[in-house]
């Protein structure tokens, strides 16, 4: 058999067998709370399973049910047997073990070398994609606010094209200490404030743009309407949202996206990909609609919302 050489796709597979929730080879859609609490995992964890097997060709789906066929059976079968059993340092039930964590949240789960080194490698990441969005947005003379923007590597590409924009970043300690390291060497004007996109303390200015990159989908939709709440003093009607993540443009697709579902919400419990429709139902809460969508490179997608 020859499958692409995709971990996740063994991930989804070694899930799907400890869930073991078949009933009569059909899987109900939607699960009801009562299933998931027996499975121990959450919604987001069985849906991003459920999309992986289906974009594999290893789980069918008739636009109502999910139906698992003797040739997919085979399929996983052999994926336990010749991959998941051989696996020696049982990352596959670490894995499942943190998707059956209540609280697991990546950023609280490491320690503060970790996330030096995540806001370090950050930095390039996003840099890079931040070269993609001022090919599409003019934010000179402007006045932005980032949520989650770690160490400001959009930032910087920003800045770099439109010197007199005045960019504020909101993170957490760690990635604001090399966000500044950063700026030194860059020599440009982001300010890193230190503070918490739940409690958000800031002097009460309105901004032009509000940037969220990445940061939405590793939430629950309360937690995602309460960092938009949080925002409330912070924009007024010109007041533009740009949304930049892994946006699903259907419930199976585009593939490669779909891929990453999984980890993502196991290492963020209630963290998920969404589809474009499911942010703009998020935005409409506060009376913002998606007025532009562009596609920046094979993950990202960047939504403009505009106040309706
Ligand atoms: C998934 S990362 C995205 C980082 C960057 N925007 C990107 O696209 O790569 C989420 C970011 O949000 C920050 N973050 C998480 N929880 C936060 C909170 N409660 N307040 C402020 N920042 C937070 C993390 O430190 C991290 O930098």
């Amino acid at each position: 058999m020859n499958y692409e050489n995709y971990m996740e796709l063994y991930e989804a597979v070694y899930f799907f067998d400890r869930i073991n929730c078949c009933i009569d080879n059909k899987f109900l859609q939607p699960i009801n709370k009562e299933d998931i609490e027996r499975l121990g995992i959450n919604e987001s964890v069985y849906n991003a399973i459920l999309r992986i097997l289906v974009v594999n060709n290893l789980l069918d789906y008739d636009g109502s049910s999910f139906m698992i066929t003797k040739e997919n059976m085979e399929k996983h079968q052999h994926i336990l047997d010749n991959i998941i059993n051989k696996d020696p340092n049982k990352q596959y039930t670490e894995l499942f073990n943190k998707a059956i964590n209540e609280s697991q949240f990546f950023f609280d789960s490491i320690s503060e070398s970790e996330y030096e080194i995540y806001s370090r490698c950050d930095f390039p990441i996003t840099f890079k994609i931040g070269k993609e969005v001022v090919k599409h947005i003019n934010l000179a003379n402007s006045k932005v606010l980032e949520l989650g923007g770690n160490s400001g590597g959009l930032g910087t590409a920003l800045l770099e094209k439109n010197e007199d924009c005045l960019y504020t970043v909101v993170d957490t300690k760690i990635p604001c200490i090399v966000g500044n390291e950063f700026k030194k060497l860059n020599n440009l004007n982001i300010t890193f404030i230190e503070g918490n996109v739940f409690n958000l303390i800031l002097s009460s200015e309105i901004y032009d743009y509000i940037i969220v990159m990445n940061l939405l989908h590793d939430f629950d939709d309360i937690k995602c309407l309460n960092i938009l709440s949080n925002c409330t003093k912070h924009y007024d009607s010109n007041t533009k949202f740009l949304i930049i993540e892994d946006v699903l443009t259907g419930e199976f697709e585009p593939k490669e996206i779909i891929m990453h579902g999984l980890r993502l919400s196991v290492e963020c419990r209630g963290g998920k990909q969404r589809t474009k429709e499911e942010l703009a139902k998020l935005f409409l809460s506060i009376n913002y609609g998606i007025e532009k969508t562009i596609k920046l490179n094979n993950v990202h997608t960047m939504l403009v919302m505009g106040a309706l």
